[in-house]
């Protein structure tokens, strides 16, 4: 098991019990993403966590096939579905990169506080963009930490090493939608909250985007 799953595992019981940190930004994103949904709709959420967002999404789509490589977030996830009568998703323990399905299998992608956690950000960004149906969107939210903690880069390697933190990836807003474009996205909507998600020196602003494939 690698460090960072080891973190995500450890983290996983206080991070279900966490408040969302900006409230009045994670209903706009919701609400923003519902736009994109129809009710025959095949979804796929990876890095899904304790499947909070999934959750309140399934109402509004026909499948959402949820993949978190923690099996503590899982856990939780599917405690937090059943109390709540949800049965069209399914969780499972799974990484990004294990995944296996068909090209042009979703009609929608969600891939939230993730991108940044990933070692091969482009080659997962290319794998959702075969996935997707043609005309289907991609929708992120992304710590872009090259635009706010470029610093970071430095000591972040250290602290993996520690298992303090899981791996984190430093890029900026810029380079994320250009390795969007290059995958053959086009950027359909784009918002960067003010406030960040975090006090002191910590200032972690996420980039929320929906690309879409042509
Ligand atoms: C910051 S949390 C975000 C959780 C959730 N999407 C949210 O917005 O609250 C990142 C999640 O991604 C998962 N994760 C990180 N790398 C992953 C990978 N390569 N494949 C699948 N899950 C991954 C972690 O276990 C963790 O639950």
């Amino acid at each position: 098991m690698n460090n960072s799953v080891k973190f995500w595992d450890k983290t996983a019981e206080n991070y279900s019990q966490q408040p969302i940190a900006d409230e009045a930004a994670y209903q706009k994103k919701l609400q923003v993403t519902r736009e994109y949904f129809k009710p025959d709709m095949s979804v796929l959420e990876f890095g899904c966590g304790t499947g909070s967002t999934a959750i309140v999404h399934a109402p509004y789509v026909k499948h959402i096939r949820a993949i978190d490589f923690s099996s503590n977030m899982i856990k939780i996830a599917r405690g937090k579905a059943e109390a709540k009568n949800i049965n069209n998703i399914t969780f499972e323990q799974l990484t990004i990169e294990e995944l296996t399905v068909a090209d042009e299998t979703f009609d929608v992608v969600l891939g939230l506080g993730i991108l940044h956690l990933l070692e091969n950000k482009k080659e997962v960004i290319s794998k959702v963009h075969k996935i997707l149906k043609p005309g289907g969107v991609f929708v992120t939210s992304t710590a872009c930490l090259g635009d706010t903690m470029k610093w970071f880069k430095g000591i972040a390697s250290i602290g993996v090493f520690l298992g303090l933190i899981p791996l984190v990836k430093v890029f900026t807003r810029k380079e994320l939608e250009n390795n969007l474009i290059d995958a053959g996205f086009t950027i359909d909507y784009h918002w960067q909250p003010n406030k960040s998600t975090r006090k002191g020196v910590f200032k972690l602003k996420g980039v929320f985007i929906v690309a879409k494939k042509a």
